[in-house]
């Protein structure tokens, strides 16, 4: 059985597997280098070769037990219709979503405008590099592609007053969603993909009151789904206001836990397999403070089914050897 199974599926606690969020992404030298000649990055993401190629740049260099597939969740709303652009030092700019347009979206359409992503699942998880290990497959949660498409932009820190106004433009998007996101986990998975990750990036932004409905009923269907196809799946809420009561509705079968949440609550209130949770300015640093970073989380989950990971995505300024000697910490614990 893969690592990230044994971990999640058969809860063993006395392996670490790690991998990364973003480990295919700009700290690395051999994806600038793709990325300059590839100015355009949707298009990039549906270069099945190159999207192949940065997917495994990682694994080549480090002892990683998974791959994640490179690809953006803002690939969603682009297989929808909705313009997405990503400006240098800026993130990613959306065009006014048109949903009379979208609405009459059918699942060939959608599949056929996205189809290079499946393919690059296919020829990653055809790679030897990943015999044994994970092909990690993810989509963005409903709440944070609905952010995405209505704020148009990041939304870095509060959403636009107006954000809720139109609840039933609201409803219709979240309809949406669910349809096309349960498309886009089934046809990873039939292509290679053997775990779902569910990114909620924005899911702190929310007021308690708010999360039955925006986060709660429609990741939970998500979820629903992805384990009737076989598959685990792993939910990271980030900066969600209460872990436990997440994990208690939603039921992920591994939940991913941000920097900001002290790993203490989260051991005392949790069954469910962990991951993440190392800030990843933590990398910046220097070998001592990372090995001392790294074993706190391994000391204090060493009884707990744990997958070392970040507790969000390896900054572009990291030194690759700092991941190196990061990942021999956690293999030889
Ligand atoms: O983790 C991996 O290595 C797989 C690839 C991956 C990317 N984006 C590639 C990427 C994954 C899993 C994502 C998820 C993603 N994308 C999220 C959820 C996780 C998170 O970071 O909160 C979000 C919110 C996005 C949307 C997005 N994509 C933003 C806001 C940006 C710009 C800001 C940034 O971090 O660069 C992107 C661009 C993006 N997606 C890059 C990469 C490697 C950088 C592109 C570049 O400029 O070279």
């Amino acid at each position: 059985m893969t690592p990230l199974h044994e971990v999640i599926i058969n809860k063993k606690t006395k392996i670490n597997p790690i991998w990364i969020m973003r480990q295919a992404g700009r700290y690395l030298p051999e994806f600038r280098e793709i990325r300059r000649l590839n100015p355009n990055f949707i298009n990039l993401c549906l270069n099945e070769s190159l999207s192949a190629e940065i997917t495994l740049q990682p694994l080549k260099r480090f002892d990683f037990d998974a791959a994640i597939i490179f690809s953006d969740i803002l690939m969603l709303p682009y297989g929808l219709n909705q313009k997405v652009e990503f400006k240098k030092n800026f993130g990613p700019i959306l065009e006014n979503l048109n949903i009379k347009n979208m609405s009459k979206l059918d699942e060939i359409d959608f599949v056929k405008k996205i189809y290079p992503v499946y393919k690059a699942i296919k020829k990653v998880s055809d790679n030897s590099l990943v015999k044994n290990k994970n092909t990690i497959g993810f989509v963005g949660a409903p709440w944070t592609l609905l952010v995405y498409m209505i704020n148009l932009q990041s939304p870095k820190r509060n959403l636009k007053k107006d954000f809720f106004d139109d609840k039933f433009l609201i409803n219709r998007i979240l309809l949406i969603l669910e349809k096309f996101l349960k498309i886009h986990i089934k046809n990873q998975i039939e292509n290679g993909a053997n775990i779902i990750q569910i990114f909620d990036s924005w899911a702190g932004l929310l007021d308690e009151k708010d999360l039955p409905n925006y986060i709660y009923t429609p990741t939970l269907n998500l979820v629903d789904f992805t384990k009737k196809l076989g598959v685990p799946v792993i939910c990271f809420p980030r900066e969600i206001k209460n872990y436990k009561e997440f994990c208690e509705i939603v039921k992920p079968d591994a939940i991913g836990i941000d920097y900001n949440i002290d790993p203490k609550k989260i051991i005392n209130g949790i069954q469910i397999p962990v991951q993440g949770g190392l800030n990843p300015k933590i990398l910046l640093t220097d070998k001592e403070t990372i090995k001392k970073e790294a074993i706190k989380y391994l000391d204090l989950f060493k009884d707990h089914p744990y997958i070392f990971n970040l507790g969000h995505g390896v900054l572009p300024e990291t030194n690759p050897e700092m991941v190196d000697y990061l990942v021999k910490t956690v293999k030889s614990y």
